[in-house]
């Protein structure tokens, strides 16, 4: 997919103090190989031993782990073969926040989970805690992927699915959630932890590592923070963000080597 980059300099805001700003979009720091190319490759190099899958869909992405895997989602869709050689596969079809509430994922896969990627609900107090969730039954090096954190611009990443800030973006058929905020908050609350934005296409890749299933600094400031995800954050911390963070080409995640520079299993 092209994606043109449209850059709005200079638009002035008529609000007395004629506050300049920059209306901007990123779509060009967008442009890596595919998502599921980059997780195919992870998965290749790293052979994980056990996978979680928050959100599943059809299984276009559980189909690429042969690994003992469980995929959670309320309305799964798949008409494929997504098990291949997976020793076990586990499905459930629920929310997230019911499946943690009922079920222990060290239980099912006999072991703490090696790669886990999230893609299910795409609002950022959903994802926190899935993260917080994942993170508990993780361990240090377990990568921790999730999808659609960089959007090309603030509109696609609107709360409500088809809202009218949507279907004006450049790509109204895309939506991302407000999902990127989980960034700066966990740069705030847990500096600790290696955060790798990935330029894949269509909308990004976060991989983080050097996680800590002790750590309970995302559970003690929660409602702070998710107070914060509503009422700030907006569009300026939006574009702030983006020329905050620095994005890894997804190219440079290609060989053996290049992969082990940041992760290892
Ligand atoms: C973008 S799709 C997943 C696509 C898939 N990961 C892929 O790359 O092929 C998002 C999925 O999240 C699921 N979902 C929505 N809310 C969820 C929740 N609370 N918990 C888990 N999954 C959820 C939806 O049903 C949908 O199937």
């Amino acid at each position: 997919m092209s994606v043109s980059c449209v850059r709005k300099h200079n638009a002035v805001r008529s609000d007395g103090s004629q506050a300049r700003r920059f209306l901007m979009n990123f779509y060009d720091r967008v442009q890596g190989i595919y998502y599921t190319e980059v997780l195919r490759r992870l998965n290749d190099v790293l052979s994980p031993t056990n996978y979680v899958e928050i959100g599943s869909r059809t299984g276009g992405s559980l189909e690429i782990f042969g690994c003992n895997s469980v995929a959670i989602d309320p309305t799964f869709s798949i008409s494929t073969n997504v098990i291949g050689k997976k020793p076990t596969c586990h499905f459930f079809q629920m929310t997230s926040d019911k499946f943690f509430e009922k079920y222990s994922l060290n239980a099912l896969l006999g072991g703490p989970v090696d790669f886990a990627f999230l893609d299910g609900m795409h609002l950022a107090e959903f994802l926190l805690r899935d993260f917080m969730n994942i993170e508990r039954q993780a361990k240090a090096n377990s990568i921790i992927a999730i999808h659609d954190c960089l959007p090309g611009e603030y509109n696609i990443s609107a709360r409500q699915e088809g809202s009218e800030s949507q279907r004006s973006a450049t790509h109204p058929e895309w939506w991302t959630g407000d999902v990127w905020k989980i960034i700066p908050i966990l740069q705030k609350y847990r500096p600790d932890l290696h955060i790798i934005p990935v330029d894949a296409a269509p909308t990004g890749l976060i991989l983080i590592t050097n996680l800590n299933p002790e750590n309970t600094t995302l559970k003690t400031h929660y409602s702070e923070i998710t107070r914060n995800i509503v009422s700030k954050y907006k569009e300026e911390e939006f574009i702030e963000f983006w020329r905050s963070i620095s994005v890894v080409s997804a190219n440079k995640l290609v060989s053996m080597e290049d992969i082990y520079e940041y992760f290892w299993l």
